[in-house]
């Protein structure tokens, strides 16, 4: 139970690996704010709520509109008054036929919708949540990035990896910045998942993917509601600034 009396807000949390986290923060004790921009956040925060301790609330939200986020921070302050942990998982990547965008097949406005979610969204919601984890002593900030902004990237298009990449930096700068206030920013680097986001995959693309992979098999979102849950947690007090690789080792720093 190492999250009762925590509060925390994960985004992206209707489904695949945000529903995960969840699903773990929840079973170790937390009240969770989940916010999606599909309605299915209702049904999902409901499930969880039926076998949980702490108080699970969600809200339909877009985590890259200023004005949303606004408005999701002062609806988490009446209901909790404090955040403890903020995990920016919510993410997008389009795939044309199962298989990634290259550069001259990629409008400029498909690029600007991924740089909004990836990284706009990460940059509002940790400006947004300050002023609560300021009320709570403290907190733990988790960042969902990708495998394909720790190395080669030959199945994933270049907004995908550049705004990834860009939200290791921002979680680096974020770290130095906010540690001093007992914040810790680190993120967590998923590798290949299962989950609505690799389902669009083509067949021949999961094969190539699955053959580099030296444990031989995709993950889950429970290893990465794992690696979440640490960051997140009082055991990782002294951990700030790090990037945490989920990926059977396709990685390896
Ligand atoms: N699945 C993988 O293999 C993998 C690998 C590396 C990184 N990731 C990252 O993990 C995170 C979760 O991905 P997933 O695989 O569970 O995909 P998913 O598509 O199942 O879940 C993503 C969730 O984010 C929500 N979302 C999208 N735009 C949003 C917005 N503007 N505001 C709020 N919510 C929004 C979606 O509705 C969805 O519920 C993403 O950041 C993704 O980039 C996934």
């Amino acid at each position: 139970m190492r999250f009762q009396d925590k509060v925390v807000i994960v985004t992206g949390a209707a489904r695949g690996l945000g529903l995960g986290m969840c699903e773990r923060f929840a079973a170790e004790g937390a009240s969770l704010l989940m916010t999606d921009v599909l309605e299915e956040v209702h049904a999902s925060a409901g499930r969880l709520a039926e076998a949980s301790r702490g108080r699970i609330v969600s809200r339909v939200s877009d985590a890259s509109d200023e004005a949303a986020v606004l408005q999701l921070m002062a609806y988490a302050r009446d209901t909790f008054g404090k955040v403890h942990v903020l995990v920016n998982n919510a993410g997008i990547s389009p795939k044309n036929n199962g298989r990634k965008y290259l550069l001259e097949e990629t409008g400029f406005d498909q690029w600007q919708q991924v740089l909004a979610v990836n990284l706009n969204g990460p940059f509002l919601m940790c400006k947004g949540v300050l002023p609560l984890m300021r009320a709570a002593g403290g907190g733990r900030i988790v960042n969902i990035v990708s495998q394909a902004s720790r190395g080669r990237a030959e199945f994933t298009s270049a907004h995908y990896v550049a705004s990834k990449s860009g939200l290791v930096g921002l979680t680096r700068v974020l770290a130095s910045e906010l540690g001093p206030e007992n914040i810790t920013v680190n993120a967590v680097a998923p590798g290949f998942m299962r989950s609505a986001l690799t389902d669009m995959l083509s067949d021949e693309v999961r094969g190539r993917m699955v053959e580099r992979i030296p444990l031989k098999r995709m993950g889950d979102a429970v290893q990465v509601a794992s690696a979440v849950a640490y960051l997140a947690s009082a055991e990782a007090e002294y951990v700030n600034g790090t990037v945490l690789d989920v990926n059977g080792g396709t990685i390896m720093r």
